[in-house]
């Protein structure tokens, strides 16, 4: 009974810290959506369209915070639009490794 306890807490608290991180398919998912919808307007290669060129380089030089803050808020103004609705913060912070080649 005390050993069930202890391993149910246990596991508990392995969930609710897996729960910042971005499970792998997810990770997929983004890939393809960062390839798609955000080159529709970044490129397909990311250097650049109506938006702004993603490349590493480019990524490298702004701040993780800044990069997470024009994920999911937008730049109200321009066409960036925000993304709030589709994804959630730790979303928005691998997008931000991702387009700094940090995760593949
Ligand atoms: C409808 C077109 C459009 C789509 C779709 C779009 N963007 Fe943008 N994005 C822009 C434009 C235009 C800018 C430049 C805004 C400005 O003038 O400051 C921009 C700026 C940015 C910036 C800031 C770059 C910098 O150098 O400061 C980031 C980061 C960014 N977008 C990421 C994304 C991501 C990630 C997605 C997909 C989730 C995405 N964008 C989808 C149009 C778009």
């Amino acid at each position: 009974m005390k050993v069930a306890l202890v391993l149910s807490l246990a596991l508990i608290g392995v969930a609710s810290a897996a729960r910042a991180e971005v499970p792998p398919a997810r990770q997929g998912e983004l890939r393809d959506f960062v390839s798609q919808d955000c080159g529709s307007c970044h490129g397909m290669t990311r250097n650049g369209g109506l938006g702004s060129p993603l490349t590493v380089q480019a990524m490298r030089e702004l701040g993780d915070e800044a990069l997470v803050a024009t994920i999911l808020d937008g730049r109200p103004g321009t066409p960036m639009p925000p993304w709030r609705g589709l994804l959630t913060e730790p979303e928005a912070q691998w997008i931000v490794k991702h387009l700094k080649g940090d995760v593949p």
